[in-house]
């Protein structure tokens, strides 16, 4: 067994790689609510590089190709007693044991990141699934979304524990193997036979598109900064009308009282002024301070950042009720202004 060939082309290991590194990531971004937007992401890229690796595992080069290291249920458990007995025969690519984990993860990986999706649209945010699932819908897909991930991890150490056991008892580095692609081989082995170079450049670029395609696809049907623009804008009104009702029990967010209290007018130093002074009549529209400083649109239909981030709107909405007003705002009357701008 000293003869060393290459067996792991350079897309399953960079792939192998890069999904580990994107597991990693999802896993400690999962919980933090601050995180959430990194982990959706590090979530869709993961789901662009399982459908590559899936469609890779059709085109690809010969140790690549699933038909090359899924075996039947029989041929596993036979390499498994093998196994068992610290003897197991050698294999060029992945053994049957391995290939059942390849696909386990695969498959794992799959459910996880579209139930991540599905979960993404839930009911939080008025997405084009909301109404088909409804509120118990989607908390069974988080469940599942969950569960999964809780599967995922218990299959990692497997496989890791799988790959440690395996470079014991084949006396080889496993792990550098999946670094530099190349493996010792069996004396007898035939060296694998590689499609040609023109189909494989083929199938790279139809794995690779096809593995875009789903990532372009999901952010074009549902595109994930506005979604997230929104869910946060509700929030921040929810916050707001909650502090106004530890005062007044009663109040609830009115978009009218909050278009009055945008075109009111003060008066200071004798002339009249209002918010329209700086966002102009239609908030919608990119508004000047009088020092002539061009203002992006207030609206949040026109500038989707807009009441977004809770510390930039208080600081913005004080210091400007303060110099139209003569006075900071109540948490009842930026409800208001929000839920106004929100209707435009
Ligand atoms: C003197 C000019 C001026 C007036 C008058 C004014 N604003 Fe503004 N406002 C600004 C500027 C400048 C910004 C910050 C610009 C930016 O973020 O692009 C801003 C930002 C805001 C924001 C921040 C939103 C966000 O989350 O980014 C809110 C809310 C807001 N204004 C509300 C009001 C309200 C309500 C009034 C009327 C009571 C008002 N403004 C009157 C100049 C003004």
């Amino acid at each position: 067994m000293n003869r060393k060939v290459k067996v792991w082309d350079l897309a399953v290991r960079l792939g192998h790689w890069t999904m580990g590194a994107l597991v990693l990531g999802a896993f400690l971004t999962a919980e933090d609510d601050d995180t959430v937007p990194l982990h959706t992401r590090l979530g869709l890229a993961l789901l662009g590089i399982v459908v590559f690796r899936l469609v890779w595992g059709f085109v690809g080069s010969s140790q690549a190709r699933f038909k090359s290291f899924v075996r039947s249920p029989r041929e596993v458990l036979a390499y498994a007693k093998e196994y068992v007995r610290g003897r197991p025969g050698a294999h060029l690519g992945h053994n049957p044991l391995g290939g059942v984990m390849v696909v386990a993860l695969l498959g794992t990986l799959l459910v996880i990141t579209l139930t991540g999706i599905i979960t993404f649209l839930g009911p939080e945010w008025d997405g084009p699934l909301s109404g088909v699932l409804g509120k118990s819908g989607a908390h069974a897909v988080k469940e599942v979304h969950e569960g999964a991930a809780g599967l995922l991890l218990g299959l990692i150490g497997f496989h890791v524990a799988g790959v440690l056991l395996s470079s014991f008892l084949e006396k080889q580095n496993l792990v550098a193997g999946m670094v530099t692609g190349r493996k010792h081989v069996p004396p007898d082995g035939e060296p694998p036979k590689e499609p040609s170079l023109g189909a494989r450049v083929g199938g790279f670029i139809a794995a690779a598109g096809l593995g875009a395609a789903v990532v372009l696809l999901v952010l074009r049907l549902f595109p994930m900064g506005e979604a997230e623009a929104a869910t946060a804008q509700t929030q921040l009104i929810d916050l707001y009308q909650q502090e106004a009702r530890a005062q007044d029990p009663g109040h609830a967010a009115d978009p009218a009282r909050g278009k009055a209290l945008y075109f009111a007018q003060h008066d200071k130093g004798g002339e009249k002024t209002s918010c329209t002074t700086c966002h102009t009549e239609d908030p919608r529209a990119q508004g000047r301070s009088p020092a002539g400083k061009r203002i992006d649109p207030l609206a949040p239909s026109a500038n989707p950042e807009r009441l977004t981030d809770r510390k930039k709107a208080d600081r913005w909405f004080d210091r400007n009720c303060k110099q139209v007003m003569g006075r900071l705002c109540t948490p009842g009357e930026k409800a208001d202004l929000a839920a106004w701008l929100l209707t435009l």
